[in-house]
């Protein structure tokens, strides 16, 4: 058995030859996770922390769950890979997994939230291009203060400046709506110029914005009304992460697509889009034509395989009701800190287990300080710390991480 010294020794030398050899495009936390456990994870020197970020709203079953464990060990034993030119079984069972539990009809899948939304934004071009025959309807329409990932196209479409600079020329054709104004939707939807319009349900990147009641039917209305494709980004929503399965439910509204990552896969690296039957068409296959979309790994059984999993095991477990009910606690702390510290904080926001904790200065320290203290939680929006937990979270682990938090808001 190595000592402490020996661990800790360990992860100093990965951590310097992080340095030497990583591009340093990130700006990580001293510190190398070695393993997890439910919402625990332990890293190199054996250091334990609290997980309240679930890998920035990934793990949702939390860190080695032994049905997702095994049935990912049992499918790398068996087949990982063979390619599009055939058909999957774990990806046909994982789009059933998908439609019988949406409003989608039809599922494509790939690798991550930006290739998602790539393929929604290119269905939503080739809809209106090809099967509408309204070759300049190129516009899409995005709201300020999102996020939709890092490729070129999804920088363009994300509503925050920092994101993008450095980044040009970017794709032109790109609109951008304050987020909960269907006024200024409307303004620019009824000119027809659209092929799409694109938003989270709730902001989660942009700190934790929850629309204002009426705006996504608003937006579904003037979408109908227009034929413009509703795209809901429901990469950080989905899969249960606000107490329902898809944030839009919260609404009873639906999209024309969606986009979905981060938990459909509990840790493995998978993206999808569902469609209805009507908008997937955008997509489809024209004989003589070439294949409108691809990706190599896209819907792989291994990937897919962790997707069905974790959709069942949400089911079977009652995972939707313990967040709601987890995501209430959260809400109720949260509301107390903020009595408490009136200087330094500012409000609780957010649905089921996406929360945060709204400061009134820039959460980075905050949120080093915590995890110094063995409290993992995120930032988001600059002054905004998020806990975004794995669904399995109990009342006992909110406590605990309130007690910490507290130690530094006090400090502070
Ligand atoms: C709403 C939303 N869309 C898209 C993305 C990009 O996902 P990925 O990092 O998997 O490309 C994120 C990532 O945080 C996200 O929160």
């Amino acid at each position: 058995m190595a000592t402490n010294d020996e661990n800790q020794q360990r992860q100093d030398e990965l951590i310097e030859t992080a340095g030497a050899v990583l591009l340093k495009n990130y700006l990580q936390q001293p510190t190398v996770m070695a393993r997890g456990q439910g919402v625990e994870l332990f890293d190199v020197s054996g250091k334990r922390f609290l997980d309240m970020t679930a890998g920035i709203s990934v793990c949702a079953l939390g860190h080695a769950h032994p049905e997702l464990s095994a049935r990912i060990a049992e499918q790398a034993g068996k087949l990982l890979h063979t390619s599009n030119l055939y058909f999957i079984e774990e990806q046909i069972l994982a789009a059933k997994a998908i439609t019988d539990r949406s409003f989608a009809d039809r599922v494509y899948f790939c690798n991550s939230g930006a290739e998602a939304n790539e393929a929604a934004l290119k269905l939503a071009r080739r809809y209106q291009h090809v099967v509408k025959g309204a070759p300049n309807r190129n516009l899409i329409v995005s709201t300020e203060g999102s996020f939709h990932g890092r490729s070129i196209a999804t920088v363009a479409i994300t509503g925050q400046e920092k994101y993008r600079k450095g980044f040009g020329p970017l794709l032109e054709d790109v609109a951008m709506v304050p987020y909960g104004d269907l006024g200024a939707a409307r303004t620019v939807l009824e000119k027809r110029e659209a092929c799409c319009f694109i938003l989270e349900p709730i902001q989660a990147e942009g700190g934790i914005i929850v629309p204002p009641a009426g705006y996504l039917q608003g937006l579904r209305d003037l979408c109908d009304a227009t034929d413009t494709i509703l795209i809901f980004d429901e990469v950080q929503t989905g899969v249960g992460r606000t107490g329902k399965l898809w944030g839009h439910e919260w609404d009873g509204v639906v999209p024309d697509v969606m986009s979905m990552a981060k938990a459909l896969g509990g840790g493995v690296p998978i993206g999808a889009i569902g469609a209805s039957e009507k908008a997937a068409e955008g997509l489809t296959f024209r004989e003589g034509g070439a294949v409108p979309h691809a990706s190599t790994f896209g819907g792989n059984p291994l990937a897919c395989s962790a997707a069905s999993t974790v959709l069942r095991v949400i089911e079977e477990q009652g995972l939707l009701a313990n967040a709601l009910h987890v995501g209430e606690h959260i809400e109720k702390r949260f509301n107390e800190l903020v009595q408490k510290y009136p200087e330094t904080l500012l409000e609780s926001r957010g649905r089921g287990l996406l929360r945060g904790l709204a400061m009134k200065t820039l959460a980075g320290p905050t949120y080093r300080r915590c995890r110094e203290e063995g409290l993992l939680v995120s930032v988001a929006g600059g002054t905004v710390l998020r806990f975004a937990p794995a669904l399995i979270a109990t009342t006992d682990n909110v406590d605990e991480a309130i007690t910490i938090l507290e130690t530094v808001l006090a400090n502070d």
